[in-house]
């Protein structure tokens, strides 16, 4: 794993990868050099960046397919990430030079060799330098999530039971070990695929109950391995369509279906009956949103509670280290299915 203490090093020069209109990530975004500010504003911070993750989120922002649009063209994409501050403002009275620094909010262009941001838009990290850079870098999103989505739609106690499609992702992945943490059962739905059979093993060795792919989720076979077990309180849907009206049919009276992520590109549809005669709810949930309507000791301890999970070894994430040098092959790999690996962009 990397370590904090490898990575500091200096830059001659600053690289970002930028975009000057919205468009596919793969024609619109480049690796371009940038000019660092000669001095900063007074609340302002400069930070070397450690790491960043390429999220789904990310190349929707690229696409203008997001939830927060960029402010000014060109704009660095990123949102998430790890770097070490260089530089303080001289009003700046929260951070100081090499503190190790993660974004509170999403938009300050992570994907690039160093960032001038806004002192109140960066939080020193909350658990520690001894922490490693990869969990550091991917923490407050994808992890985050899964915490929130375990813990604010249902009051699940030991032996209940959650479900979930794109379980193999990063949000999947870390809801499998939250819920195993708390004593909760999961069913997990992934895309069928030619490594089905390493990828349902990879899965129950992180704690999943049951693991099926989509096309027999929907068989008559299911629904004995489904009668076998506690009807399901809550089901987590990322992907909409047809997976999505199939995790509602596997709830429960009075359960919620909870959609974070439009993965297969359509919408949502629930059968009248389950919305009538079982009363289930459809809700939706956007970190971002949870992150600017609450404080930032909540945060804190959220990103904490989750952060001592990795330290005691519950909570591990799948994570391919590319350097930011081989942006290309790092961008292309997060697009391609069936990797089951979050691309981590590392700026050493
Ligand atoms: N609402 C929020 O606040 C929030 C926060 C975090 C993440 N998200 C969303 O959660 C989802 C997962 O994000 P992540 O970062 O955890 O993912 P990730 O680790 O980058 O992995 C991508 C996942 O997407 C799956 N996938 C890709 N295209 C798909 C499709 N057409 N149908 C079904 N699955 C597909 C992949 O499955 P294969 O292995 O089968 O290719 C893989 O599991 C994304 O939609 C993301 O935007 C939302």
């Amino acid at each position: 794993m990397l370590q904090f203490r490898s990575v500091f090093r200096r830059f001659a020069s600053s690289q970002a990868i930028r975009f000057k209109e919205y468009g596919a990530p793969s024609v619109v975004l480049k690796r371009e050099s940038i000019e660092l500010p000669k001095s900063l504003g007074d609340s302002q911070v400069l930070v070397r960046m450690v790491a960043a993750p390429i999220n789904p989120a990310d190349l929707n922002a690229v696409q203008g397919n997001y939830g927060i649009k960029t402010s000014a063209f060109p704009a660095t994409a990123g949102n998430e990430g790890v770097g070490i501050v260089e530089k303080v403002g001289s009003l700046v009275k929260t951070l100081k030079a090499g503190d190790v620094v993660i974004p509170t909010k999403p938009g300050l262009g992570t994907w690039a060799q160093h960032l001038v941001a806004s002192a109140d838009s960066l939080d020193a990290l909350p658990f520690g330098k001894d922490f490693p850079v990869e969990y550091a870098a991917t923490l407050s999103v994808n992890p985050c999530t899964a915490y929130r989505l375990l813990s604010d739609f249902a009051s699940l106690s030991k032996g209940d039971v959650v479900i979930q499609n794109a379980a193999n992702s990063t949000v999947g992945l870390s809801v499998i070990q939250i819920a195993k943490a708390r004593g909760i059962r999961t069913i997990n739905v992934v895309r069928n695929r030619p490594n089905y059979e390493q990828t349902v093993d990879a899965l129950k060795a992180l704690g999943a109950d049951v693991v099926v792919h989509e096309e027999f989720f929907a068989s008559h076979e299911m629904k004995k391995i489904l009668a076998e077990l506690p009807a399901a309180k809550v089901a987590f849907d990322a992907v909409g369509g047809p997976s999505a009206t199939n995790l509602s049919r596997a709830l429960g009276d009075n359960g919620s279906l909870v959609t974070y992520g439009g993965l297969g590109r359509q919408g949502v549809t629930i059968p009248t009956s389950s919305l009538i005669f079982k009363n289930i709810s459809v809700k939706g949930f956007w970190m971002s949103r949870w992150y600017n309507s609450h404080s930032a000791d909540d945060r804190r301890k959220m990103q904490s509670e989750v952060a001592e999970m990795v330290k005691k070894g519950q909570l591990k994430l799948a994570l391919e280290r590319v350097k930011f040098a081989d942006f290309s092959a790092a961008l292309e790999k997060s697009q391609t299915g069936f990797r089951g690996r979050k691309v981590l962009l590392t700026f050493e």
